[in-house]
């Protein structure tokens, strides 16, 4: 493993299948009520410039259960970039803290505080991607369709930040990505095409929401504007029209398809109530592995 978690480009197959098997330990355990402490005595600092739900609670409870110890610093706090440079906050987290998770806006800046940190550095999310959703994601996928090698993977929605981690996870394993995109909200460039080039899974871009649904095993969506594109809300409404997911998009895909969304939700708009309450909905099975997955990968990096 790298010293960081930055993306999921960042990990081999082999080291991706080792995450989910240490999941599914640290997941039974955990149901058993076993206390496994690995990471006693460590503290991870959370920088957070945007708002979180999710990352922040299953991150901070992951640590604790883990016998460690998570520090919670919010959009008023470090102002990393703003109240300080990024490079030297790295060099003074590095002399408290045995590891980073940061959520923040630029992409690059959380290259640099990899760069200039001695300890790991884990993606909380950025405006690129969004490796630790699509991991429990996939976590999700093999615990219901045991499996995720050449299954058909429906994203449809906006091409953000978690459509790129998707596109990422195509890069090193393989299977049948469906884009599900209108016009003018494709996907990062340099991502789709890395994902490509790789050459391992099939990628389709379809501006037709129901041919990116047909046969498909997975149906997936996200928010149409993330978080920073507020003012874009209403444009959006109206371009991605089409694009919700009900129950008419749904019976294009293959029976017993599930349906993904990584929350929050915005219901009425890009899913419907019937099919996120409906039986294929794994949404929220999504949102508590993120607390194993991410257990996972901190035990990994720190032991
Ligand atoms: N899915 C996710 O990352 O949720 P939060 O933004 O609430 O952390
Ligand atoms: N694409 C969304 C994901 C939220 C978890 C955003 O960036 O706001």
């Amino acid at each position: 493993m790298r010293k960081d978690f930055l993306a999921i480009t960042d990990l081999t197959a082999a080291e991706a299948y080792e995450i989910f098997e240490l999941s599914r330990n640290l997941k039974s355990r955990q149901k058993y009520g076993e206390v496994h402490q690995p990471l006693k005595g460590k503290t991870m600092a959370m920088i957070f410039q945007k708002p979180s739900a999710r990352t922040r609670i299953s991150f901070e409870t992951g640590m604790y259960q883990l016998g460690g110890h998570a520090l919670y610093l919010g959009p008023k706090d470090v102002q990393i970039g703003k109240r300080e440079g990024v490079s030297d906050i790295a060099r003074v987290m590095s002399r408290y803290n045995d590891v980073i998770m940061a959520r923040l806006f630029g992409h690059e800046d959380i290259l640099e505080l990899a760069e200039y940190a001695s300890i790991p550095v884990i993606n909380g999310l950025t405006d690129l991607i969004h490796p630790c959703q699509v991991m429990a994601d996939v976590f999700t996928i093999l615990e219901h369709k045991g499996k995720i090698e050449n299954l058909t993977i429906a994203f449809i929605g906006d091409g953000n930040n978690v459509c790129n981690s998707w596109l990422n996870l195509a890069s090193i394993i393989p299977i049948n990505l469906n884009l599900g995109i209108p016009e003018g909200y494709d996907p990062d460039k340099e991502t789709l095409s890395r994902a490509k080039r790789a050459g391992i899974s099939k990628i389709q871009i379809c501006r037709n929401p129901k041919m990116a649904a047909n046969n498909a095993q997975v149906i997936y969506t996200d928010v149409w504007a993330s978080m920073g594109q507020e003012k874009e809300a209403e444009q959006r409404k109206l371009d991605f029209r089409l694009f919700q997911i009900d129950d008419s998009l749904l019976s294009h895909a293959e029976e017993g398809c599930i349906v993904m969304h990584c929350l929050p939700a915005h219901r009425g708009d890009e899913i419907t109530d019937s099919v996120m309450d409906g039986p294929g909905s794994v949404v929220f099975d999504q949102a508590e592995n993120r607390l194993h997955v991410q257990k996972a990968i901190l035990v990994k990096l720190m032991t």
